[in-house]
This record gives C-alpha cells, sequence and structure tokens, in this order.
C-alpha cells in the first residue's frame, strides 16, 4: 500500500519558490506529477526552479512578485486560476528573517517582516479558499513556520510564526466542513540563504556558537549534518501531507536535524 496518494494533475502554488525550502518543495511536487507556479522576487531564482522542473519533464511557471507589496498573493492566486483552471494547494513558504531586538527594532524592518511572512500568507490563503470553495476541488493549504515561534531567541521572527500557527489552528476549525486541509510544517534547521538578512555582528556570534557545535561533525554525501538538513527533507513532509485523502487533516509536523541549534546562537 503506498503511503500517499495519487496528486497528478493537482496544481500548487509555493511561495518563496526561487530558493530554499521553496524551491525543494516545488521540484518535489512536480515529480509526484503537480502544474507548480513558483513566486518570488528572484527571476533568476524562478527560472532555474522552473528549468529544473522541465528537465525532469514536469510542467511549472513563475510569477514575480514581492510580497512587501500588499495585494500580490491575492493577484497571483488569480493568476494561476485563471491560468490552471483551478488551485489544489497554496505552500506559504515564503519569508524574511530579521533577528533585530524585539526592544528597539526599526518600525519600516517589523513591520515588513509582518507583512511578508504573515499579512500576505493571509491574503494569500484567503484567496485560495475562495477558489477551492468556488472550484470545489480538494484543497491544501501548507504554511512554513519555525521552531523560532516556540524556542527562546526567536525574536519578532519568532512572533511572525507564532502568529501565522495560530491563523492556522483557526482555519482549520473554520474549515471542518470544506474539502480544504491546513498543514502547519514546523522546520528546525536547514542549510539555505534565510540568514543572509541577519547583520555582520549576529552572523558573528551564529558562527561562534554554531562553529562550536558543527566541530566533528561530518556532512553525508548530500550535504546533511545532525544540525542542518538540507530542504529536499522539508519538500518530503510537505508532498506527504498533501497527498493525504482530504477527510485526514496533517495539523503540524516539527521536522528537524537529530541536534538542535543553541538558540544564544540567534542572540546579539
Ligand atoms: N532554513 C531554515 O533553517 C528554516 C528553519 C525554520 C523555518 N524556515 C522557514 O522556511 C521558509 C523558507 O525559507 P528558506 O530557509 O528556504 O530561506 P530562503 O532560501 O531565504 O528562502 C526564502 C524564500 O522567500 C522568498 N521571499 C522572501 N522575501 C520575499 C518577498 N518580499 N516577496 C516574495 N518572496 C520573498 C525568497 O525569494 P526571493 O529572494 O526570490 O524573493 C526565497 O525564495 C521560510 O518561511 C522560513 O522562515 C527555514
Amino acid at each position: 500500500m503506498s503511503l500517499t496518494q495519487d496528486i497528478s494533475g493537482q496544481t500548487a502554488l509555493v511561495t518563496g519558490g526561487s530558493s530554499g525550502l521553496g524551491q525543494a518543495t516545488a521540484l518535489r511536487l512536480a515529480e509526484a506529477g503537480v502544474h507548480v507556479v513558483v513566486l518570488g522576487r528572484s527571476q533568476e531564482g524562478l527560472d532555474d526552479t522552473v528549468a529544473a522542473i522541465a528537465a525532469k519533464g514536469g510542467t511549472a511557471k513563475s510569477i514575480r512578485g514581492d510580497l512587501a507589496e500588499r495585494g500580490t498573493l491575492e493577484a497571483a492566486v488569480d493568476q494561476v486560476v485563471a491560468d490552471a483552471g483551478h488551485l489544489n494547494v497554496l505552500v506559504n513558504n515564503a519569508a524574511v528573517m530579521y533577528m533585530d531586538q524585539a526592544s528597539t527594532a526599526a518600525r519600516d524592518r517589523w513591520e515588513q517582516m509582518f507583512q511578508i511572512n504573515v499579512f500576505a500568507l493571509i491574503e494569500g490563503s484567503q484567496a485560495a479558499i475562495r477558489h477551492m470553495r468556488e472550484k470545489d476541488v480538494d484543497g491544501h493549504i501548507v504554511n512554513i513556520s519555525s521552531l523560532a515561534s516556540r524556542l527562546p531567541g526567536g525574536g519578532l521572527y519568532g512572533a511572525t510564526k507564532s502568529a501565522i500557527e495560530r491563523y492556522a489552528d483557526q482555519l482549520r476549525m473554520e474549515l471542518e466542513n470544506d474539502k480544504i486541509r491546513i498543514t502547519t510544517i514546523v522546520p528546525g534547521g536547514f542549510a539555505t540563504n534565510l540568514g543572509r538578512d541577519i547583520n555582520e555582528q549576529q552572523q558573528a556570534v551564529f558562527q561562534e556558537k554554531i562553529g562550536a557545535q558543527m566541530e566533528g561533525l561530518v556532512p553525508d554525501a548530500e550535504g546533511r549534518t545532525p544540525l542542518f538538513g538540507i530542504p529536499d527533507d522539508i519538500a518530503r513532509a510537505v508532498v506527504f501531507a498533501v497527498a493525504q485523502p482530504i477527510y485526514l487533516n496533517v495539523f503540524e509536523m516539527v521536522v528537524r536535524p537529530s541536534k538542535n541549534i543553541d538558540p544564544a546562537a540567534f542572540m546579539e
């Protein structure tokens, strides 16, 4: 018996599909026969994802958009439905991690992070639900949270992730009588570009703490260590969740390498 059901022929929109976990998720969904649309700001990253999917015989498109701008995700969802006829899967994966001090962070920084990580996710989810109901299709919304939502040192970034987890809990309740399931994936440490917005001082603290934890850890052939997994580890979890029968709801999956990152690594 297969552990998952056939999802080929479905359509998925993956935000942040231009790199990291979103790119890996797009590849895995396409491998399962799903038509994938990836959204992000980097045209190069989007093109890489679309080309990698096409090279394996899958179908993919990209939409260039900035989730810092209100209305971007709703318009993207509308576009996917207009082009493909329906949307079955929305993976709300795009996010930024600004680890500024919660007590002093500049308003434009935390406002932007909440816009990208939280408000765009709500906007996109509402648009997806509207279309899923109208087209009467099986739907899955998968939100990528973070262990930063529940560990000390998660900062305002952790607060954005707590917010999306509670939003998902609420949606799940409201959609009990719909054919739409809501899954929260909670990753631990995975090697991606997520740290690109951390300032130099924080990078130095991070490198020092992580360096000590990394000592003696040998990466496997695909680059995993017991401290940092690879994006495909999360991609497989997403596909597992969306390929369950619609009568089931995979509420939440905490997926992390065997060793946990020292939370102090995130503090200045
Ligand atoms: N890596 C980890 O250890 C880890 C752990 C816990 C949770 N997560 C979560 O995993 C998710 C994916 O992150 P990642 O680790 O794969 O990092 P990443 O490689 O930096 O990917 C983030 C993605 O979000 C997109 N994005 C960021 N700002 C955007 C904006 N304004 N508009 C549109 N797209 C935007 C980026 O695309 P462009 O640059 O092309 O815009 C990129 O594709 C995030 O939700 C993150 O919080 C990651």
